[in-house]
């Protein structure tokens, strides 16, 4: 047994250390896991033994970043879950149910699509934002504050709320189209894709630094009122006083009365969910008068008063018709299917990933099979099996290539990766990936240019490097077969466009090996120039959170290629160089152009002042530095106070803030 006092002490030095790393150097030395691990177990320290007393721990320190980031909170009642109907005959018992429990067969209940996100319980006071939790164990979840702050639909001050003490209970999620659009980033930075929203959502919520969750955008819904439990008397009230208070709440909710009216709805749910902008798993029937439903009870695991309704896996079968083999940009060489076009949770499908060729071996789909496929996720078709019993013998088996579709160089599969991959750099199918990936949304946004024509410009020599986008004139252009000039034009504005895109961005549509989206942001504010990325060493790397030493290792020897070197001053030559900071949203307001850092603690939670401060357009910002325009000071400021006095650094108390904030002084 380890003495608990030495221990305590132990870790709150480590901890004090690793926030000093994180908060002021932006530098930590361990995983972000590490450092979670290290706060729980010095907290459950001090919870069995209060003689160690907390108050001068870093787990007492309230109103920082990472030293509330993840504590445990307890619940104020269990956070349930729900139990499942699986079909029509489960619902309508269900129904009867309820219908024995209220006595009538007109039973009230309400309709509600069931968000395929991340429970989350939302605490307000006298109707301000206080804290965030996981639902965790039902018991016990996390304090994600720091982060839920960046979910864009989350209201920091409600309207007309009850005083004292406010509890919701809602859905964290990740839209469609955010949904697809982080997946193929990490499609292109070789990382692994998320199997569906809610795991996605989950990720980004679960981060330490803020400005990552935003970068991911999520959305919100909310639900229910777990306190103070008799606000209202019913769901659909409880839905609208939300709604008033100025919650998002899940949309196309309805009252219906008995079992027919029930399935009907439900039905015509089946094809409306595919319009919505989210994924959805179901829908959650649940009794409308809230005080019945309370008198039901729940067993250990959910409520007996609400159910939901699962919609069964959609899958269709449909023939495989043939399948390319495509290189990527990093060289891999992957099957994609093309299939007899076939309708599919509300849109056409004809293409479909087979993920890679082992895979599909495993799985022996074969051309000319009937094969079922479906949804990932609600969102990305994949093929999940052949029908081996309809083969008719013609059937042929996949073959992997041994040459590159593109320029026919021999592929070659490294030891330890199942991927096939082509090892010629001048690939022109790999160039053309690479071309695609820079300017496509994830990474540079350069409206209009697509694969087409961007083959055409690689095919005519117009452009070799990234730089050479920059150069093009209209008459460049209107060599382009069917180019006219009104689009030449256009085409030109959108690559002008791109010229101030965030140094992140820029990072990101580079093609650095194991750089996705995440890495670029934290490579972008770590080191802040294109430069500096090619000059850090490995061990600068690797102090970049979540860049471990290999990434470290192979992010150091793309630097190292002249190639890529002559890239990058090529591309400072026609000064596309990546701004630092991406300006904060519509950067409108009385603080537009400020760059402002908080330290200390303050009157109010520091990330209200934060998400207060970029609503008046200023850039909040994480470690001090000389681009700072403010030092916003708190109550026993840290190490940054001493950091942007050294760079003379203005400093702003909290009234001085909020004088700013409202206008009244410039
Ligand atoms: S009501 C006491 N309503 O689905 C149970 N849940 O699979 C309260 N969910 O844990 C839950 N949309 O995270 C409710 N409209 C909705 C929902 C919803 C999504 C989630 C929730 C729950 C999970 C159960």
């Amino acid at each position: 047994m380890t003495d608990p006092t030495r221990r305590a002490e132990e870790l709150r030095q480590l901890i004090s250390r690793y926030n000093y790393e994180y908060h002021q150097l932006d530098a930590p030395s361990v995983p972000d896991a590490e450092y979670d691990r290290l706060v729980r177990e010095l907290q459950a320290l001090e919870a069995s033994h209060p003689e160690l007393g907390s108050e001068a721990s870093p787990t007492g320190l309230v109103g920082g970043q990472a030293d509330s980031a993840f504590s445990p909170v307890r619940h104020r009642r269990p956070v349930l879950s729900l139990q499942n109907a699986l079909d029509q005959e489960e619902l309508q018992e269900f129904m009867a149910r309820m219908g024995r429990a209220v006595g009538t067969d007109e039973v009230a209940v309400d309709l509600e699509p069931k968000i395929d996100g991340l429970s989350v319980v939302l605490r307000y006071r006298d109707g301000r934002f206080q804290q965030g939790i996981t639902r965790g164990d039902g018991t016990v979840g996390e304090d994600v504050s720091h982060t839920l702050v960046e979910v864009r639909d989350l209201p920091h001050t409600l309207k007309g709320a009850p005083a004292g003490e406010l509890e919701v209970r809602g859905e964290v999620y990740l839209a469609k189209e955010a949904f697809l659009r982080l997946n193929e980033a990490r499609e292109a930075a070789g990382e692994p894709l998320f199997a569906n929203p809610r795991n996605a959502a989950a990720g980004a919520l679960r981060q330490l630094d803020p400005a990552v969750t935003k970068s991911r955008g999520l959305n919100l819904f909310c639900y229910e009122i777990r306190h103070p439990e008799d606000l209202v008397e019913t769901q659909t009230e409880a839905l609208a006083a939300l709604m008033a208070m100025g919650f998002p709440v899940p949309p196309d909710s309805q009252r219906l009365v008995g079992w027919d009216d029930l399935w009907q709805a439900v039905s015509l749910w089946q094809e409306r969910r595919h319009q919505l902008p989210f994924a959805i798993d179901g829908l959650v029937v649940k009794l409308d008068h809230l005080p019945t439903a309370r008198a039901q009870g729940a067993t250990a695991k959910a409520p007996r008063a609400m159910i939901a309704f699962k919609f069964p896996p959609e899958e269709v079968v449909t023939t495989l018709e043939r399948v390319v083999w495509q290189v990527g940009r990093s060289g891999t060489v992957t099957p994609t299917a093309y299939l007899t076009p076939v309708r599919l949770g509300g849109t056409v499908v004809s293409r479909a990933t087979l993920h890679n060729a082992q895979l599909a071996k495993s799985r022996d789909i074969r051309i000319g099979d009937r094969v079922v496929i479906r949804k990932a996720g609600e969102i990305i078709p994949e093929v999940v099996r052949p029908l081996a019993a309809e083969r008719t013998g013609q059937e042929q088996p996949l073959e992997a290539p041994r040459q590159c579709p593109a320029c026919g160089s021999a592929l070659v599969r490294n030891e330890g990766e199942t991927a096939l991959r082509c090892p010629n750099e001048a690939c022109p199918g790999r160039q053309l990936e690479a071309f695609c990936h820079f300017a496509s949304r994830a990474a540079m946004d350069i409206d209009g240019l697509g694969p087409k024509l961007l083959a055409s410009l690689l095919e005519a020599g117009l452009v070799k490097t990234p730089a050479d986008l920059y150069r093009l004139d209209e008459r460049d252009l209107l060599t382009v077969p069917r180019m006219a000039a009104r689009s030449a034009q256009n085409l030109l504005a959108a690559i002008d466009r791109s010229r101030r895109r965030p140094l992140w961005r820029l990072i990101l549509a580079l093609g650095l090996p194991q750089v996705g989206a995440h890495a670029a942001e934290r490579l972008a504010s770590r080191f802040e120039s294109l430069f500096a990325l090619l000059e850090a060493s490995e061990e600068d790397l690797c102090a970049v959170p979540d860049v471990g030493p290999l990434t470290a290792r192979q992010i150091r020897a793309w630097a190292a290629d002249p190639v890529h070197r002559q890239w990058v001053s090529e591309l400072a030559g026609v000064g596309v160089l990546g701004e630092v900071a991406e300006p904060a949203h519509g950067g409108e307001g009385p603080l537009r152009g400020e760059r402002l850092v908080f330290t200390g603690s303050f009157a109010v939670p520091r990330q209200e002042l934060m998400a207060a401060a970029r609503a008046a357009g200023a850039l909040v910002l994480s470690a001090v530095s000389r681009r700072v325009t403010h030092l916003v000071v708190g109550d026993k400021p840290g190490q940054k106070r001493q950091e942007a006095e050294a760079l003379a650094i203005p400093l702003w108390d909290e009234a001085s803030f909020r004088r700013k904030i409202e206008g009244q002084d410039s």
